[in-house]
């Protein structure tokens, strides 16, 4: 039996995870669950999985969250520290970083540092500060357990492999829904950009695989993850999302990794490493398919994944820089205030004002992360 935290309980990953709960409930115990202001959501997850432990982080949104938990005998928190409190839970024997954002990074940090193995499908931290926090897992030999599938892919084809005999690494895209849009990218809608064509996924991310953005954010993901140079991580457009990452090694031999488009799979995979469990997912029916495509990104129409391996090039705040920038642009696109084609023009805007500071510490990455918020709000 595993004890979890899930942070991000009420979104996309989140849910997935609680219905993997419900299906292996010998398997996996909730422990903690977390939101930001989703406290009617919360409180039905709390009811039914009965955690120690309740963190809703926007305290304005709670109202009457508290005595209605207390009746359930929860703890109930709000805040930064709720996050930490959740993510450090004695009782807990795993934390699964489901928040989206570099909101995620201070809960996962202190979650290492608690020893507390991680599942981290909250990217924008392992952007923003993989380095650091793949650094300091390694020291305290706290396992970091990918979620992302292409990430998660790559973990599986990677494993009982020498880091020396790797040549590169390879992420597969559906494309997004404008990979056969004709014309121009103006006018563009959130609502179609949210319209993806593989994946069912909460609004940012939706948006940053319409963008591109979200590729570009897995490379520097990638290369922190297995710490190797962006250079060495290639990006594959692959319409059927069947094959979600692929491993080349010096010989020339390639191993890949297949999977029906359901995060409950990487998930899974990461709870009950190094274990496999079965489950009730529809098979994958590669006769059924026919047909595999792959084709090179059209960087020109997608600007956004280049930024990712500038970012990377640059190295140190700027990863950071163009995170924050890019959580930004999303979150101005989704109300309606920026146009689709200017999120790729902010991002490399505010990169382009950055002083990379080279081997940045925490400090310095919040700051980055802080300044470039900032600098982003401020464009019109
Ligand atoms: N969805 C996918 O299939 C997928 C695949 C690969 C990677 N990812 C990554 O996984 C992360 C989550 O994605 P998602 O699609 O699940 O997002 P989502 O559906 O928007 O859910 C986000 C979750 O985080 C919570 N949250 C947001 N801000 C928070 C804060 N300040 N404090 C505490 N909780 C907070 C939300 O709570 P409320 O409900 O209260 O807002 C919600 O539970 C992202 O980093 C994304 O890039 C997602």
């Amino acid at each position: 039996m595993k004890n979890l935290a899930i942070l991000g309980s009420t979104g996309s990953i989140g849910e997935n995870t609680l219905r993997i709960v419900r299906t292996h409930p010998t398997k996996f115990r909730v422990r903690a669950l977390v939101a930001n202001t989703n406290r009617e959501k919360l409180y039905l997850q709390a009811k039914e999985f009965r955690p120690d432990l309740v963190c809703l982080y926007d305290a304005n949104a709670a109202e009457d969250l508290e005595p209605r938990l207390k009746k359930l005998g929860i703890r109930f928190v709000t805040g930064a520290d709720g996050l930490v409190a959740a993510s450090t839970l004695s009782s807990i024997d795993i934390a699964i970083f489901a928040m989206v954002g570099a909101v995620g990074l201070a809960p996962i940090f202190a979650a290492i540092r608690a020893r507390k193995p991680v599942a981290i499908a909250n990217k924008e931290p392992l952007v923003m500060a993989g380095e650091l926090l793949v650094r300091e897992a390694k020291r305290l030999k706290v396992p970091l357990l990918p979620v992302d599938s292409e990430h998660s892919g790559l973990w599986q084809c990677l494993e009982g492999h020498k880091k020396k005999t790797v040549k590169k690494l390879i992420l597969t895209s559906s494309g997004g829904p404008f990979r056969k849009r004709r014309g121009s990218f103006t006018g563009i809608t959130p609502r179609q950009a949210l319209r993806h064509p593989k994946w069912k996924m909460g609004p940012k991310i939706t948006i940053d695989s319409a963008t591109l953005m979200n590729k570009g954010l897995e490379v520097i993901e990638a290369a922190n993850l297995f710490e190797i140079p962006a250079e060495r991580v290639e990006v594959l457009i692959h319409p059927e999302a069947i094959i979600h990452a692929l491993v080349e090694f010096v010989d020339g031999s390639h191993l890949a990794h297949l999977g029906i488009t359901d995060m409950r799979l990487p998930i899974q995979y990461a709870l009950s490493f190094p274990n496999r469990l079965e489950n009730h997912l529809p098979e994958l029916d590669l006769a059924g398919l026919r047909e595999f495509h792959f084709e090179r990104p059209d960087k020109k129409r997608f600007p956004c994944l280049e930024l990712g391996y500038a970012a990377s090039r640059a190295g140190g705040t700027m990863p950071a820089v163009l995170n924050a920038a890019n959580e930004v642009a999303a979150e101005a696109f989704l109300r309606g205030n920026i146009s689709f084609t200017s999120i790729p023009k902010r991002n490399e805007k505010v990169m382009s004002r950055h002083r990379v500071i080279a081997k940045p510490r925490l400090r310095d990455l919040i700051e980055a992360d802080s300044w470039a918020r900032d600098y982003a709000e401020s464009l019109r």
